[in-house]
């Protein structure tokens, strides 16, 4: 039988073209069906496929994840839903997005209060809606007034599957929503599974880790308001020992949610694996009174036959093309010198524009005046919340500064951390009511400092205008947002009993809603999310931001492997990374020039150190090393990644074996690469392994520019090598001594 809707999805040419869409793409098998007869949506990639059934009591039940079926399979009947058939204790079916109630007790999607007590639910299918890429299925509740719309998009070159939902009260009475993710994910039924994710501490955030998934729930979240250090809303799941960088079937998400969020994996007693997530229900419920409709962040979920190198290519690929801000989605971000480290709070303007005129020297586009700037800012205890320039430090305000910038050609740049308060501020003198806390508690301060509650309409609207005035009064190209501590002690005093839980989600929505005004209105303005380093790096904060601070920590060994596991989940592009003062805040190691700019030459490039100090050879090197990311920099903000020699080799989640590392970014057309190498120590005398190169034309000759490892000097030869040779011979790097780095740059030979 001819299944009796298809829409084929007609990926726009310019997708395929640009740095992003590098996957190439059959459009016309790509589709999103009904097949009528079954009641099955079929929700077909590249190499994936998606689908959910109605079964005979209007159920929507979860049938397929994974590798693409024929689609007669589905017809004939011969793919059946999912079942656990030992049917004790639990739905011998698996809801697509299971609501709480009936003899279902494994994490539901959904749990709510009717007005009359009632806490069950039985949702059915209504209607289904088919426009272009995007599928919206209506599920009803069998008695009360409550619709749930479950939105899919389908992205068929990233095989890739956006979800979310709408929940909306049909009725006239309110109805409490007590958890609400965005989706569950159900997973075929396999042996043994083992998660991968990222895990941390400020200063040493998104570390790859591994586990194995046994009975029972495994849960990374964050309960703390905003994305958090400690683990990123982005998951990997692969078969016990199936899947490596290279080779096997991956399944993953990414949550686009900068408050508590929680992704739960659950093995049930059958064996079956589900992953549910969204925003966090520990400490939330909300009041969607009559009318209403309330709708989550969405999941994303992609599926990879060929392992966690080609997950990520399809994440980084659909963060450039679909989730960064346009029209700076498509633009190479600027080299950035920041003075935080250099002089933190003591600044002025002339020693500003002393900074300036040096980072000009040295090739900076963007100089970014951090921290200490306004209000008493004369240390961390007071200040915040007056954001106008410090009379004493900029007495002419900020013009005198941005001129000198501008004069120089550079862009200018400026630090707030508007959701924040000292108690040492005229903001939190004229409204202490603004900020969370609970009555007859003590207010507990981190960094001396207070969070004003942006659920509160008119605190939220005192910040965007504070916000605004600044852009409109002030040259300013770039705003680093940064949130140095998290939510504790959420208070919202005044507010219905009903509501006060609502407060997590309300502040996370409100931040949103200014950096969305904001971009509005300065649409030329570039935004970069900080959150004491890698605090708040996830999706949605990236469809706001352009950019993320990946850590404070730039020990550049350290950043090595903090930087490998942010490119599981994230593009290059967005990750920015400094080059400070040698040797380095944390670890106080020494390390040479070559070895900090090559780790930060993988991303968006930033220089951070004290450059009235740097001496002449330094500078110089600097210049050669910023002039060299000129040239690379298409590459490695708009290429594909190729984790070569991994710091964390999946699936052992072991340390790289001997501290040898390799990452290599290759241009959309495959013509061109850069190749960057590390190596911690050599031992035993011991020649390193062959890096062998991946995305080269095995056909085509490319040129290799050999050069002294750890070098800023120009390259000494040149070798003319075939892409077969580099790819499967590989490449034999020289290196013999402690802290080496390499960059190699290969072109096809014309
Ligand atoms: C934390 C950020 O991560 C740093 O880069 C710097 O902006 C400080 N905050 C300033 O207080």
């Amino acid at each position: 039988m001819k299944p009796s809707l298809i829409i084929r999805i007609v990926v726009p040419a310019l997708l395929l073209l640009c740095g992003a869409g590098v996957i190439s793409v059959d459009a016309s098998e790509a589709s999103l069906q009904f097949l009528e007869k079954p009641r099955i949506f079929l929700l077909t990639g590249q190499a994936s496929q998606y689908a959910v059934s109605v079964n005979q009591e209007r159920e929507l039940v979860h049938l397929w994840w994974g590798p693409r079926l024929p689609s007669a399979d589905y017809e004939s009947g011969a793919v059946l839903p999912s079942a656990n058939r030992t049917g004790w204790g639990e739905n011998p079916q698996y809801l697509e997005f299971p609501g709480w109630g009936e003899w279902r007790y494994l994490e539901p999607a959904l749990k709510v209060r009717f007005a009359d007590g009632v806490r069950d639910l039985r949702l059915r299918y209504a209607s289904h809606q088919i426009d272009g890429d995007r599928l919206t299925i209506t599920l009803k509740d069998a008695h009360y007034p409550f619709a749930v719309e479950l939105r899919y998009r389908l992205l068929p070159q990233f095989d890739l599957l956006e979800r979310s939902a709408v929940f909306k009260n049909t009725g006239d009475q309110p109805i409490g929503l007590e958890q609400a993710l965005s989706a569950v994910w159900h997973l075929p039924h396999l042996q043994a599974w083992t998660m991968t994710y990222l895990a941390g501490k400020w200063g040493a955030e998104t570390q790859l880790r591994q586990v194995g998934l046994d009975q029972g729930k495994f849960q990374i979240e964050s309960r703390r308001g905003a994305t958090s250090h400690q683990f990123n809303p982005w998951f990997a799941v692969s078969e016990a020992g199936r899947a490596g960088e290279e080779h096997g079937e991956v399944w993953f998400g990414a949550l686009a949610w900068s408050g508590s969020w929680k992704i739960a994996a659950e093995i049930n007693s059958a064996g079956r694996l589900q992953i549910a997530g969204g925003i966090h229900d520990f400490d939330f419920t909300w009041q969607l009174k009559p009318g209403e409709r309330f709708e989550t962040p969405v999941f994303v979920g992609g599926f990879s036959a060929e392992g966690f190198g080609a997950a990520s290519r399809q994440l980084h690929a659909y963060q450039l093309a679909e989730v960064l801000p346009r029209p700076q989605a498509r633009e190479l971000r600027p080299i950035i010198y920041n003075s935080w480290y250099a002089t933190e709070f003591n600044i002025n303007v002339e020693q500003q524009i002393s900074l300036a005129k040096k980072a000009k020297d040295l090739g900076v586009e963007l100089f970014v005046m951090d921290d200490g700037w306004f209000g008493k800012r004369d240390h961390d205890r007071a200040g915040l919340g007056d954001w106008f320039p410090s009379k004493t430090k900029f007495p002419q305000g900020l013009k005198p500064l941005t001129d000198a910038v501008h004069g120089l050609g550079m862009k200018f740049g400026l630090w707030v951390e508007p959701e924040m308060v000292n108690p040492d501020s005229d903001l939190y003198r004229a409204h202490p009511d603004w900020v969370f806390h609970f009555p007859n508690r003590p207010r507990t301060e981190q960094r001396s400092q207070l969070i004003l509650n942006f659920a509160r309409p008119d605190v939220a609207g005192h910040i965007f205008q504070v916000l605004d005035k600044l852009l409109t009064e002030n040259d300013i190209d770039f705003i680093k947002w940064d949130m140095n501590r998290h939510i504790m002690e959420p208070g919202w005093a005044g507010v219905p009993t009903t509501q006060p839980k609502e407060v997590w989600v309300r502040h996370t929505q409100a931040v949103y809603a200014i950096l969305d005004r904001l971009r509005a209105r300065h649409p030329r303005v570039l935004w970069e999310s900080c959150s004491g380093g890698g605090g708040r790096a996830d999706l949605g904060i990236l469809s706001r931001t352009d950019q993320v601070w990946t850590s404070d920590n730039t020990d550049p060994l350290d950043r090595l492997l903090i930087q490998d596991g942010y490119t599981y989940a994230y593009a290059a592009k967005t990750q920015v990374a400094w080059v400070t003062d040698n040797p380095d805040g944390i670890n106080r190691r020494d390390t040479p020039l070559a070895f900090h700019f090559h780790c930060a030459m993988m991303g968006t490039l930033g220089v951070g150190g004290n450059l009235l100090k740097w001496t002449a050879e330094e500078v110089a090197q600097t210049k050669w090393f910023l002039e060299e990311y000129k040239q690379i920099r298409p590459l490695v903000q708009e290429g594909q990644l190729y984790r070569l020699r991994p710091f964390v080799v999946p699936p052992s989640g072991g340390f790289g074996d001997n501290g040898f590392w390799a990452y290599e970014y290759v241009s959309p057309d495959r013509t061109r690469a850069v190749l960057f190498a590390f190596l911690r120590s050599s031992q035993l005398g011991n020649d390193l392994p062959a890096i062998r190169l991946r995305g080269l034309k095995p056909e085509a000759g490319y040129q290799v520019e050999v050069r002294q490892p750890g070098s800023a000097q120009p390259p000494t030869a040149v070798q003319t090598l075939s892409g077969a040779t580099l790819m499967e011979r590989g490449m034999t790097l020289r290196m013999r001594g402690d802290y080496l780095s390499a960059l190699v740059r290969i072109a096809e030979a014309k």
